[in-house]
């Protein structure tokens, strides 16, 4: 016993005695991203874990249920928070049931106690998401060689507008008018999706530079502040809500699923699902329930519940990595692209089995959008197909362009949709009337 407690003495002089003052610690840019990352899945309003809270940064100096200040300014020893990272048993270790904070991390929340625990001018009744400084990234191109091909469009709430991905930015389109009237600019290369956020109004972002960080990102309905929900390694490619609002759900390169509350934001759950690219989500309500289904490149389909993360289904070894999925309301089928240009399989979903083949009448199958029942496919000759109530076969066909379609979307409102093109143009389509409004450049 005093074997183990010298040691443990030992340990925490050890890791003490890396300390070295360094430059100023700024809360924002060094501690908010700590806390973030490794804590606040266990302590926001609704984990609450041990009565303490860090979703406000009021809460990171209020003491939970142990009634200890968790950050005295200026004494380590008083704070109860720091005892906790270096405590030598692991089961009372924080991050709880992890392995401890990087040593880098813990040499900042010293200083920052050290130095008296600052928030550089932030409020305390301000959100750690909202202080969190987003990267700078390079500006987007002045102007573009040729029209940027999207891989992700949106429509506004009122369908007036239309976001489409540019080059570090997001490029806004006026319904009426051939040239982008807005630029969206300091996000990363790549969008990979847009949605619009139903409860708020604004767009959730999922997004990356390839290779360097990925962002989940929230923009705004004043179409100017982005807020930073996640982080990972190269992107997120695909986001969904589910039908009752309260869960977003991000599929990362990092093979994991998020599942974030609504709108608040916070990780309620981060789940291992695939061992590759997740990169396709579809939320679904079964028997009353939230559920999630993913695709991946991992050539697998599965299904987990919302928000318990509890898998139900998985279908592995298909012939190809999965780039789109959708998912029928009521009839248990599943309809799935398995990599551009190529037929989508349709699978039973209880019976977990191949039940067919979607196919083209020219052309292959370049993407996949469902809006409830009906499903919208995107032709690699650049037509718009619309699926048959049971998806077993094309029931309307649009030629809108000789290039690849690439992404589509609809306007929930209205029977406008519109789809982006390899060779950068945006087709507008009123499928109601079936007019056609002038193709679109993508470009500044
Ligand atoms: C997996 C969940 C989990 C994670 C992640 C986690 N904690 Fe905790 N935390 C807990 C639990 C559970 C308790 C309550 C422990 C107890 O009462 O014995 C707790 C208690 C605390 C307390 C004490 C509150 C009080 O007054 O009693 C502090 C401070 C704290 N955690 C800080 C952190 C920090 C800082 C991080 C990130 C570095 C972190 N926690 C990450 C689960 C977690």
């Amino acid at each position: 016993m005093q074997i183990k407690t010298r040691k443990a003495f030992f340990t925490l002089i050890s890791v003490i005695g890396h300390w070295s003052a360094g430059p100023g610690v700024e809360f924002a840019s060094d501690i908010a991203p700590i806390l973030h990352h490794h804590c606040l899945i266990c302590h926001d309003e609704s984990s609450n874990k041990g009565g303490y809270r860090i979703d406000t940064l009021r809460g990171i100096f209020e003491p939970g249920s142990s009634n200890l200040w968790p950050v005295s300014p200026g004494s380590l020893t008083q704070s109860h928070l720091w005892n906790l990272l270096n405590h030598p048993d692991a089961n009372e270790r924080m991050p709880q049931k992890s392995e401890p904070l990087p040593k880098e991390s813990l040499q900042l929340i010293h200083q920052w106690i050290e130095d008296g625990a600052k928030l550089g001018g932030h409020a305390l009744s301000q959100s750690l998401l909202e202080v969190i400084p987003r990267p700078d990234y390079p500006s987007a191109p002045r102007n573009y060689s040729r029209p940027y091909p999207a891989d992700a469009l949106e429509f506004s709430g009122d369908g007036s507008q239309l976001l489409a991905s540019g080059v570090n930015e997001i490029l806004v389109h006026s319904c009426d008018d051939s040239s982008p009237i807005l630029r969206i600019g300091n996000l990363p290369q790549r969008i990979y999706k847009i949605l619009r956020d139903p409860v708020r109004g604004g767009y959730i972002i999922a997004a990356g530079t390839p290779g360097q960080l990925g962002e989940l990102l929230y923009l705004r309905p004043d179409l100017k502040t982005i807020l930073t929900l996640l982080r990972c390694q190269d992107g997120y490619f695909d986001v969904c809500l589910t039908s009752d609002k309260h869960w977003l759900i991000a599929a990362e390169a990092t093979g994991r699923i998020q599942i974030l509350k609504w709108p608040s934001g916070t990780l309620h759950r981060s789940i291992p699902a695939h061992a590759d690219w997740v990169t396709s989500l579809v939320a679904r309500d079964h028997q009353g329930f939230p559920r999630v289904y993913s695709g991946s490149r991992d050539r697998s389909i599965k299904s987990f519940k919302v928000p318990e993360g509890e898998i139900e289904l998985n279908w592995v070894n298909l012939e190809k990595p999965v780039m789109r999925l959708a998912i029928h309301p009521t009839t248990n089928t599943a309809a799935a692209l398995l990599h551009r240009n190529s037929s989508s399989m349709l699978w039973d979903l209880e019976k977990g089995k191949r039940i067919g083949n979607l196919n083209l009448p020219t052309g292959e199958i370049a993407c996949l959008h469902q809006t409830g029942p009906n499903l919208w496919i995107g032709g690699s000759d650049g037509s718009l197909h619309m699926v048959d109530d049971s998806w077993r076969k094309i029931q309307k066909t649009w030629s809108l362009s000789p290039s690849p379609a690439i992404a589509i979307t609809k306007h929930p409102h209205s029977s406008h949709m519109a789809l982006s093109h390899l060779n950068g143009q945006i087709s507008v389509i009123d499928t109601d009337q079936s007019t056609t409004f002038p193709t679109r450049p993508n470009q500044p």
